[in-house]
């Protein structure tokens, strides 16, 4: 059976450690200019998109040609999938010419459909429900700055909208064991089942009732748009729910001192987080950019060994 990387549920703590000890050695590898090209050498990996991407599309392609293999790049809607060919046809046609599918969607249950059919990895490259890689680069990058001090000892705040990051970030939260602060206006909570496990999981896993007392002890504050891909027809109600729930610099204050930012971007500046809080030194936005190419690479090298 392949492994598949569908949730941050689907790998274990020590496998997320492995693959944190292996990002940082493919990130120091890569400022050499080395590069793992016999690890896919020649293999295509079948890279799926049904939503828009900047980062997700051009790191998943980097890592893939810089393993060695090649990346197809399919938008859905050119393909027969969108004329409704059945996933469980297409899972087996892309096993039977690709080494594994990274894909971005909006159903996570036809993820589930397809993995269920193929004989080769699926990787979520974002769905509606959750953007597993994304936290998995933002762990990194957390990581890469406590120098050492164990990830349990920190405390991530979320701020805003509880869409497919904040369910992420809960499920990463009960695997890895760090204190996460929620903090989202009513209406707009996380998904119920995965917090309700998160939080019997983790006991420091917290809803908390304003962005103030989210952020009280956090030596992290992350927060995404009010208005994400698909969402587009609510975003005049959403701008007007979220108020109050914007990132600025007196919110940052509040917080542990050194605290960092982070934000999975694309970002609307002044909306969700401030011009300031974005280009201030506790900003590693563009860190946790450059990290999905290093996290994927050694996520693309453990689903899929070399030959
Ligand atoms: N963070 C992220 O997934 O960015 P893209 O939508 O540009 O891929
Ligand atoms: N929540 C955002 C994340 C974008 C990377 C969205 O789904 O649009």
């Amino acid at each position: 059976m392949p492994k598949n990387f569908i949730t941050f549920r689907d790998l274990t703590k020590e496998e997320y450690l492995f693959l944190f000890d292996r990002t940082r050695t493919l990130k120091h590898e890569r400022y050499r200019h080395r590069y793992q090209r016999d690890h896919l050498r020649g293999r295509p990996i079948a890279v799926l998109f049904s939503k828009p991407s900047t980062r997700t599309r051009v790191s998943f392609e980097c890592a893939i040609t810089e393993l060695g293999g090649h990346a197809i790049i399919i938008h859905l809607g050119d393909s027969q999938w969108a004329r409704g060919e059945p996933l469980s046809h297409s899972a087996r046609v892309f096993s039977r010419y690709v080494s594994g599918i990274v894909i971005r969607h909006t159903k996570e249950e036809d993820l589930v459909e397809l993995a269920k059919h193929a004989s080769i990895p699926v990787v979520n490259a974002l769905t509606d429900e959750r953007h597993p890689c994304q936290v998995l680069a933002d762990v990194f990058t957390i990581i890469e700055r406590i120098d050492g001090n164990e990830l349990g000892s920190q405390t991530v705040a979320w701020i805003g909208d509880g869409g497919n990051m904040a369910n992420t970030w809960l499920e990463a939260a009960a695997v890895l064991g760090f204190g996460l602060n929620l903090a989202c206006p009513p209406g707009y909570l996380p998904d119920e089942g995965i917090a309700k496990r998160a939080a019997a999981d983790n006991p420091r896993v917290k809803f908390m009732g304003s962005p103030l007392e989210a952020v009280k002890g956090a030596t992290v504050v992350t927060t995404d748009v009010f208005t994400s891909m698909g969402k587009e027809a609510e975003r005049a109600k959403r701008l007007k729910d979220f108020k109050g729930y914007r990132v600025d610099s007196a919110l940052m204050a509040k917080a542990r001192p050194k605290a960092l930012f982070l934000h999975c971007l694309p970002a609307h500046p002044g909306e969700e987080v401030t011009e300031e809080v974005l280009e201030s030194p506790a900003s590693v936005i563009f860190d946790e950019a450059e990290n999905r190419l290093h996290a994927q690479k050694a996520l693309l090298e453990y689903l899929i060994p070399a030959k």
